[in-house]
C-alpha cells in the first residue's frame, strides 16, 4: 500500500489518517464505497465510476461531498501523490459522517466523512489468465439492493471465505434458481457461441467492467443476449467468466468441482481478453 491517503479534505499519511470510533461506518457500515483501477497513471473509466459512486450515494441518501470536478480534482492528485506504484487500484469511500449511535440518519449538519487511497493494483497473473480458475456456487444470501456499492458487506466476507476455504478463486451465487454475481465479480456464461449476461437488477452491482464487456461485444459483432442466467444454463454452459474493476476477465474450469467446457479457458474468453487489453491500451492512451 502506498502512503498518502485522502481524509476529509487533507492528503496524510495512511499512519496518521484516523476516524472516531463513533463514525457511522464503523458503527452501521454506513456508507458507500468505489473500486477504480489505474494503469500507467490512467484512471479507467473514472466519470462512470464517479457516476456509480453518485447513484449509490442518492440510493442510501447521504449527500455527495464533493462536485464531480472536485471528485475528479482530489483522485488525480491522490493517483499523483502515490505514483511510485505502476499501477494503482484506487479505494474510495463515503459514510454517514460521525454521531451518536443511533440508527436513525443524523442531523444535516453532520458531514459525511470522506476516504480514499490506492494500492498497488494485482491483476492476475498471466499463469492464471491462461490456466483459469476454479469456482463453487452458493445461495445469495444478501440483500435486496446489491445494486448499491455499500461498504456493509459481511455476506459478500462470508461468501469469498467459503471459496477461499475450499481453495477456490470466487463463489458465484443462485437466487431462487438464477445466477446474480460472484462475491466481488460479475458472471457471464457462453452456450451455443453466445454470450450471455444476466440483465442489471436489485440483484447486482451494475460493474463498470460489466458494461465494458458488453460494449466490446457490440462492436465487434460477438452475439450477445442479456437475460436472465438459470443455474441449469450457467452448470451446463461452454464457458464462465467473472469479471471486475481488479480481476478484469478471468475464466472459470471448474464450478463446484465440475468441468466447465473443455476444462480451460474457452475461445470466446480469449477473444473478449485481448478485446479487452486491446481497449484498455487504446482508452488510456485517448485520455493521456
Ligand atoms: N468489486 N459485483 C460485486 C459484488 C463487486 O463487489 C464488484 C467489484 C463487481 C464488479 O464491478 P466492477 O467491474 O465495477 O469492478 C461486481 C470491487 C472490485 C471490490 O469490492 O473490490
Amino acid at each position: 500500500m502506498a502512503d498518502t491517503v485522502y481524509l476529509n479534505g487533507v492528503f496524510l499519511p495512511l499512519a496518521q489518517a484516523t476516524i472516531p470510533v463513533l463514525d457511522r461506518g464503523f458503527m452501521f457500515g454506513d456508507g458507500v464505497y468505489e473500486v477504480i483501477p489505474v494503469y500507467n497513471g490512467q484512471a479507467f473509466r473514472l466519470d462512470e465510476h464517479i457516476q456509480r459512486l453518485q447513484a449509490s450515494l442518492a440510493a442510501v441518501r447521504i449527500r455527495n461531498p464533493l462536485t464531480t470536478v472536485a471528485w475528479r480534482a482530489m483522485l488525480l492528485q491522490l493517483i499523483a501523490e502515490n505514483k511510485a506504484l505502476q499501477d494503482q487500484s484506487l479505494y474510495l469511500q463515503v459514510t454517514r459522517g460521525v454521531a451518536p449511535r443511533d440508527q436513525a440518519f443524523p442531523p444535516e449538519s453532520v458531514a459525511p466523512t470522506v476516504f480514499a487511497m490506492s494500492m498497488a493494483l494485482q491483476t492476475p497473473s498471466t499463469a492464471l489468465v491462461q490456466s483459469g480458475v476454479a469456482a463453487i456456487t452458493a445461495l445469495d444470501i444478501r440483500w435486496d439492493r446489491c445494486n448499491i456499492k455499500a461498504i456493509s458487506l459481511l455476506a459478500n466476507v462470508l461468501l469469498r471465505q467459503q471459496a477461499v476455504d475450499e481453495a477456490v478463486a470466487e463463489t458465484i451465487m443462485l437466487r431462487e434458481g438464477w445466477l446474480t454475481e460472484g462475491s466481488s465479480t460479475n458472471v457471464f456464461v457462453v452456450a451455443q457461441d453466445k454470450l450471455l449476461a444476466p440483465p442489471k437488477s436489485q440483484h447486482m452491482l451494475t460493474g463498470v467492467t460489466y458494461d465494458v464487456i458488453l460494449e466490446l461485444a457490440a462492436s465487434h459483432g460477438i452475439a450477445h443476449l442479456v437475460a436472465p442466467v438459470s443455474e441449469a444454463q450457467l452448470r451446463s454452459a461452454d464457458e464462465i467468466w467473472i469479471t471486475s474493476s481488479t480481476k478484469e476477465i478471468l475464466a472459470i474450469i471448474s464450478l463446484d468441482g465440475q468441468r466447465v467446457g473443455q476444462g480451460q479457458p474457452g475461445p470466446l474468453f480469449q477473444r473478449m481478453y485481448a478485446l479487452y487489453q486491446d481497449f484498455k491500451n487504446q482508452y488510456m492512451r485517448h485520455t493521456r
